[in-house]
């Protein structure tokens, strides 16, 4: 099967601030859909994505952190992803959207979570993620929460941005 690559949601979108449902049942279709999510991601390149960024309102995030070249990829497909314990130790990255391009800003998360999901298989897994893995896939839960990183900014930088998203899909539209 061959995976396709799906256009990404920028924000402003309605789609980007709901609420999304759980998967009740592993289905072709949704493994297809991780697939083509995976391959979007690699192709932005991204190191996370969500699938409300592809207009699937749908608790499902792909993720892979390995950055290095030569390194060995970690392609994660997750179902019902949910954090399960957090550390009290923070840590800041500076984070970036596929939904929200060119725009980056430093947000503040625990810096390690034990973190559970369901598998392409239905298999059940748990796991501590640190460093990248842990902003990450914290960043992608929240999507399927309807929640941004800019959420996490003070109001008047996030309206800058917004402001500035609006008028780029504005000009995009036009051509
Ligand atoms: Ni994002």
């Amino acid at each position: 099967m061959t995976a396709m690559k799906r256009p990404i949601l920028i924000h402003p979108d309605p789609r980007l601030k709901r609420k999304c449902a759980p998967v009740a049942d592993l289905s072709d279709e949704l493994r297809a859909l991780g697939n083509d999510m995976l391959a979007t991601m690699y192709d932005a390149p991204g190191v996370g994505l969500a699938a409300p960024q592809v207009g699937v309102l749908t608790r499902l995030i792909v993720l892979d952190c390995i950055k290095e070249e030569g390194e060995t990829p970690r392609p994660l497909i997750m179902f019902n992803p949910e954090i399960i314990a957090s550390s009290d130790t923070l840590n800041t990255y500076e984070e970036g959207c596929l939904s929200i391009p060119e725009h980056f800003a430093d947000v503040t998360r625990p810096a390690e979570v034990e973190v559970r999901w369901i598998d392409r298989d239905g298999k059940e897994h748990t796991e501590g993620m640190d460093r990248l893995w842990a902003t990450c896939v914290q960043h992608e839960i929240d999507h399927l929460d309807g929640k941004l990183f800019i959420d996490y900014l003070k109001p008047l930088r996030r309206q800058m941005i917004t402001r500035k998203m609006t008028k780029m899909k504005r000009e995009m539209a036009r051509g």
